[in-house]
């Protein structure tokens, strides 16, 4: 089968590209803490456990994520929804998220901010390579701790195609044996 195609923008091919699962990133620097919602992170290599993340230098994330050069990566689930949108959309420069938003902050293990409780997943993080942080907002961050829910296996995530469209993840498939360890 062939399609028929039209000229698309640039700028908008990313709403094609983002698989992976809108995720809560959660900072803390001095006594303050943050979360905010993302979609563009990428997983950059296995071991060391490296992800990248673009986080918007107009976002207090990115001021508090170059001071500490910490956060967890958390995954939250369909459920989470309202709160998801809610974190996406306001800023921590002006209120406290965990308790706007009824949040529980648990202590990590290896990082000082902490890690969100209601979330499936909690990732701890060590800024690995600034690098590229001041010409492209991408903080590449070792996971040094990792920690997940018993069950569900697959967890309902949301993924963002834009526009307030999110895709909730459905059916896992099986599909072949000479995939198993990759
Ligand atoms: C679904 C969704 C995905 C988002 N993804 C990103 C992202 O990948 N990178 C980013 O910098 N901001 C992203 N944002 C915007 C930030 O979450 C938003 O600017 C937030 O207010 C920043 O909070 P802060 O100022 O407390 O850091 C996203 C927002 C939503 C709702």
């Amino acid at each position: 089968m062939t399609y028929q195609k039209k000229d698309y923008p640039v700028s908008a091919v990313r709403r094609f590209l983002e698989p992976g699962p809108v995720v809560l990133i959660s900072t803390q620097w001095k006594t303050k803490t943050n979360i905010m919602t993302m979609a563009w992170q990428t997983v950059l290599e296995f071991s060391p456990s490296l992800v990248g993340l673009m986080i918007s230098g107009a976002n207090h994330t990115f001021h508090m994520l170059k001071q500490s050069r910490g956060c967890v990566i958390n995954i939250p689930t369909e459920d989470m929804i309202d709160k998801i949108i809610d974190i996406g959309t306001s800023t921590g420069s002006e209120i406290d998220k965990f308790e706007a938003f009824g949040l529980t902050a648990t202590a990590s293990e290896l990082i000082d901010a902490p890690s969100i409780a209601e979330c499936y997943a909690n990732f701890e993080c060590k800024l690995y390579d600034d690098v590229m942080v001041d010409r492209y907002n991408f903080f590449i961050m070792e996971v040094v701790k990792a920690k997940v829910a018993a069950s569900p296996k697959y967890p309902k995530t949301v993924h963002y195609r834009g526009n307030g469209i999110f895709m909730h993840s459905g059916k896992n498939v099986f599909h072949s044996e000479k995939l198993r360890n990759m």
